[in-house]
């Protein structure tokens, strides 16, 4: 799915320090479902914001790619847990806890940690996000 794009940072997204994931509603299978309107950051590609679906304990990155495609990336960290964070200024994720790094797709770049952030499926259809997430 979709190529990489330079993730211009608007809204909500901003700095690590300013993240603050919000809380959405998980439905049947997983489903999560967002609307444009409510999260203007997605309407322009490059544009991203962190999420954090009911069942899950760590949030979600949803990223606007060209055309109508999104990534979600989990931000739990497959090193021991910690909550990965965007760095607009490096323009990567990074974990607080012991320094890996993520590019925009989730692969590592530096560890500790060794594995991939996961990736959600998801898809963009018209105004409407759709992206399905464990419902633990
Ligand atoms: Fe993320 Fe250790 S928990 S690097």
């Amino acid at each position: 799915m979709g190529g990489s794009v330079g993730l211009a940072i608007v809204g909500c997204a901003g700095s690590a320090a300013r993240w603050n994931p919000q809380a959405v509603s998980v439905g049947e299978g997983g489903l999560v479902e967002l609307e444009l309107k409510d999260h203007p950051p997605l309407v322009t590609p490059g544009g991203l914001v962190a999420l954090r679906p009911a069942t899950l304990r760590k949030p979600v990155l949803v990223q606007r790619l060209e055309h109508e495609e999104v990534r979600v990336l989990s931000l739990r960290c497959p090193h021991l847990g910690c909550t990965v964070r965007w760095d607009d200024v490096a323009q990567l994720l990074v974990c607080p806890c012991h320094g890996s790094r993520f590019d925009d797709r989730g692969s590592v770049l530096e560890g500790p940690a060794k594995q991939a952030l996961p990736v959600y499926r998801s898809e963009m259809s018209g105004s409407t996000i759709r992206f399905w997430v464990p419902e633990q």
